[in-house]
């Protein structure tokens, strides 16, 4: 287990900060970075499926696709994780095409998903501050201070929430939005 840069607790609900690789942690759903297609791509999205094997391209195929700010949920396949979520991140255009909202709505989303299916874990990357380059330090607190107020007003369950970023620095925008928010 890889293990944690930064924890803080809300209530029974864990949330962890580690630099990993998403493929090899073992939760109840990992959050793929996907496009509105869900047939794959580059980044987290084509390590996902890399790893996972061509039956989750399969099944994404049956989905008709998911529009921006939602997310839908397959099984895992050859991955450790026993499901993928497909969220769709917002492309920063700026930030007046209501990409913050968007980006909310898909961390939100993904936790609904995993509530629904019974998951006690959930691991995201960080959604669109790669190739749709949403500004990291912002999409970090967006993305922490969403999971924070969901489980801080309804856990439903949820043990775990990992962020698994993919650089140190990426870690550290996480651990600012850690500290700005007061969980640490
Ligand atoms: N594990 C964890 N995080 C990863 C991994 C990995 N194996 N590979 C990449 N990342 C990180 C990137 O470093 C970045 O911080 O995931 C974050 C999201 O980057 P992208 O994968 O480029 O996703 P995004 O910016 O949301 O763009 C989505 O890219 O791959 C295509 O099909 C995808 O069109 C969609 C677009």
């Amino acid at each position: 287990m890889t293990t944690p840069l930064l924890s803080a607790e809300i209530g029974k609900t864990l949330l962890d900060i580690v630099v990993a690789d998403i493929t090899k942690l073992e939760v109840g759903a990992i959050v793929n970075a996907a496009n509105r297609s869900l047939l794959g791509g580059g980044g987290v999205d084509g390590a996902i499926h890399r790893a996972a094997g061509p039956d989750l391209l399969a099944e994404c195929e049956m989905l008709g696709g998911c529009e921006t700010g939602s997310a839908k949920i397959t099984r895992g396949y050859r991955l450790k994780a026993r499901h993928v979520i497909h969220a769709v991140g917002p492309v920063w255009h700026g930030g007046a095409a209501d990409e913050e909202a968007l980006l909310g709505s898909c961390y939100r989303t993904a936790l609904d998903l995993a509530v629904a299916h019974r998951l006690v874990s959930i691991a995201y990357p960080a959604i669109s501050t790669g190739i749709y380059r949403f500004p990291a330090d912002l999409a970090a607190r967006i993305a922490v201070g969403t999971v924070a107020s969901e489980v801080a007003s309804a856990p439903r369950g949820i043990e775990r929430v990992v962020f698994c970023c993919f650089s140190s620095d990426s870690a550290e925008h996480h651990k600012i939005a850690f500290a700005e928010l007061g969980l640490v």
